[in-house]
């Protein structure tokens, strides 16, 4: 299965400006995606359409078939918190909310918290911050943060990643923890991973490098082992 994008057009502002010319791109189940591209090229928006949390003025995306604007705001709810994991240059951690509550913030969404405490801890000593469970955001690192944030991104265990720019506020040991950990989770668990970076480094790491220019794709490139065959449906 795959994330189809169809002649995908962006448009802000009135008289509109268009962001997102038309795009066509595919991403199969499994793949890590890196969509890089100077800085107003159009990769959060692109983000943002691919991630259901935006909808293309034109065109469509359809997720496994779906098209996510035509569900009902139940179904998209569903398909965010069991499906989803998103991560952001700013991690959007809840303030009042120690690390432990902020990564069962989904579950207990879905009333799973209980059945999802165990997960979220071993989540957090993976990443390193076990120590960290019970502070609140305010009273741990940036890169400890972070890392809370992806813990939360995870506990789902979501089919998806979106991420954009998530070393963006991190130096480069804390840039590279993250990188592993994404890297890990798409060949350990085959979670399918979309990065925005305009890190070229990392960028690289992908199955698979989408270049935007002024909001036109114009590279899929294969920057390190083949990227799976992707057959037409
Ligand atoms: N809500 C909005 N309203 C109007 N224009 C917008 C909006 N969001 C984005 N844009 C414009 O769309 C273009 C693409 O923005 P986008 O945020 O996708 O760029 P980006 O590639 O993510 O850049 P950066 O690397 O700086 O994050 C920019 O020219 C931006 O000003
Ligand atoms: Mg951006």
């Amino acid at each position: 299965m795959a994330i189809v994008g169809e002649k995908v057009i962006k448009e802000f502002g009135n008289p509109p400006t268009r962001v997102l010319h038309a795009l066509d791109f595919r991403i199969d189940d499994g793949e890590f995606i890196s969509i890089s591209g100077r800085s107003g090229s159009g990769k959060s928006t692109l983000l943002y359409i691919i991630s259901t949390l935006d909808k293309p003025t034109q065109g469509r995306v359809l997720i496994d078939g779906r098209d996510p604007s035509l569900m009902t705001t139940a179904e998209i709810h569903r398909f965010r918190n069991t499906s989803v994991g998103f991560i952001f240059q700013f991690h959007y951690l809840l303030p009042e909310l120690s690390a432990l509550e902020n990564v069962l913030l989904g579950p207990r969404n879905m009333s799973i918290w209980k059945e999802k405490r165990a997960y979220a801890m071993e989540l957090l000593d993976t990443f390193g911050v076990a120590d960290q469970a019970h502070k609140l955001p305010a009273q741990m690192s940036g890169g400890q943060q972070q890392r809370v944030a992806i813990a939360r991104a995870l506990v789902m265990n979501p089919k998806y990643i979106f991420a954009d720019e998530p070393t963006g506020n991190l130096d480069t040991i804390n840039g590279e923890r993250v990188m592993g950990i994404l890297l890990d989770i798409n060949k350990r668990l085959k979670t399918t991973i979309c990065l925005v970076t305009h890190e070229p480094d990392y960028a690289k790491l992908a199955n698979r490098e989408i270049f935007l220019s002024d909001g036109h794709i114009v590279s899929t490139a294969d920057p390190g082992e083949s990227a799976p065959m992707t057959t037409p449906s």
